[in-house]
């Protein structure tokens, strides 16, 4: 009887630690109705009389023993070695899944996506590898203008050119050419320029196209539209400002600048301490650009947009190098949970 004692005992502390582990596993072998330490209070039946005291007494023990030892297998107490689980507590409330979150980028898109949504705009999307005439000629562009040069292009193939489109005006011509009007989309999407990758510039970066073709549609449309859209995205008090500009797609053009967010209009660097920073460029369609789609200049007129999504996100989360958006650091890309 003391050796079997001893033995379980000697099996009773080892359990669980060789990974052998299972709370419910050592209650079926040792502490069940037909478990060996229920089978040794059998035994004592057996015992003469005037031993049965000091062997109940052992047996007691042993009982407590495993008793005790069931109740840190429960709580996850023991090192089984396989988990490494010491100290576990199994009352704590469970760690919640890891789940990712969206990108600041696809963030932005969305919204602004949801603003224009709202404005009655569809979807569209267009290539990324274009030719000389989605990027360039359909838009105006004459051969050898400098706004060709303007626009570092990369270049896939010369003759006939192709190249990765340097904005995503492309889509307007793509959109015109299939659909008549009325024409009331957004294009975003990704574009490259051959530029040094540095805080303020990248190789590739997003922008979002505007494109309303009607009868009618006037500069008023114009401002009202972007202005809408500041409000909506930036809040009431957002100011808005249109410097003239030029490019070869509209007549007459136009910057659009919004008052800093980051500086309230102080000046920092961000606005060069001018209190404005530009998000878009727009302007009217130019009729050269209609009649390219066999749209008729006489008959209808559009504006089109286009801003950089990394500007906007820039002012919505204050971030200030471009490349953290490319870069995904966990440490960067996990702070913008539950922005929408
Ligand atoms: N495509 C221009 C760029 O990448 C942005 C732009 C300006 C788009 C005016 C437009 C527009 O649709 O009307 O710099």
């Amino acid at each position: 009887m003391h050796e079997k004692v001893a033995s379980l005992r000697g099996e009773i502390e080892a359990f669980g630690t060789d990974g052998s582990a299972g709370a419910e596993q050592f209650r079926l072998k040792y502490l069940s109705k037909k478990g060996l330490v229920s089978a040794l209070f059998e035994d004592l039946k057996s015992i003469p009389a005037e031993q049965k005291r000091q062997a109940g007494q052992i047996l007691n023990e042993l009982k407590q023993l495993a008793e005790s030892k069931l109740k840190d297998l429960q709580e996850g107490a023991v090192d089984t070695g396989a988990t490494g689980a010491a100290g576990l507590d199994l009352t704590l409330p469970p760690v919640a899944n890891k789940v990712g979150n969206l990108h600041p980028l696809s963030l932005t898109r969305y919204r602004i996506i949801e603003v224009f949504e709202r404005l009655g705009f569809s979807v569209a999307d267009g290539p990324e590898i274009e030719d000389d005439w989605y990027n360039f000629s359909a838009l105006n562009f004459p051969p050898d203008h400098p706004a060709r040069e303007m626009q570092d292009t990369f270049f896939i193939q010369k003759d006939p050119e192709v190249l990765l489109r340097t904005h995503t005006s492309n889509v307007q011509i793509r959109l015109m050419e299939k659909s008549k009007p009325p024409i009331r989309s957004i294009m975003p999407g990704r574009v490259y320029r051959n530029e040094a990758i540095s805080a303020r510039a990248h190789c590739f970066f997003h922008q979002v196209e505007g494109l309303y073709v009607d009868r009618n549609v006037g500069f008023a449309d114009l401002k009202q539209t972007l202005y809408h859209f500041a409000r909506e995205i930036y809040g009431k008090d957002i100011q808005i400002r249109y410097r003239p500009s030029y490019f070869p797609f509209t007549e007459p053009s136009a910057e659009i600048d919004i008052s800093c967010l980051i500086c309230k209009g102080k000046g920092c660097t961000v606005c060069k301490h001018s209190g404005w920073v530009e998000i878009a460029g727009s302007g009217m369609v130019h009729p050269n650009v209609l009649k390219n789609c066999n749209i008729d200049p006489e008959e209808f007129t559009g504006f089109a947009f286009g801003m950089g999504i990394e500007r906007v996100a820039q002012l919505l989360f204050n971030v200030n190098d471009l490349r953290l958006y490319s870069e995904n650091d966990v440490r960067f890309l996990k702070q913008f949970k539950s922005v929408i």
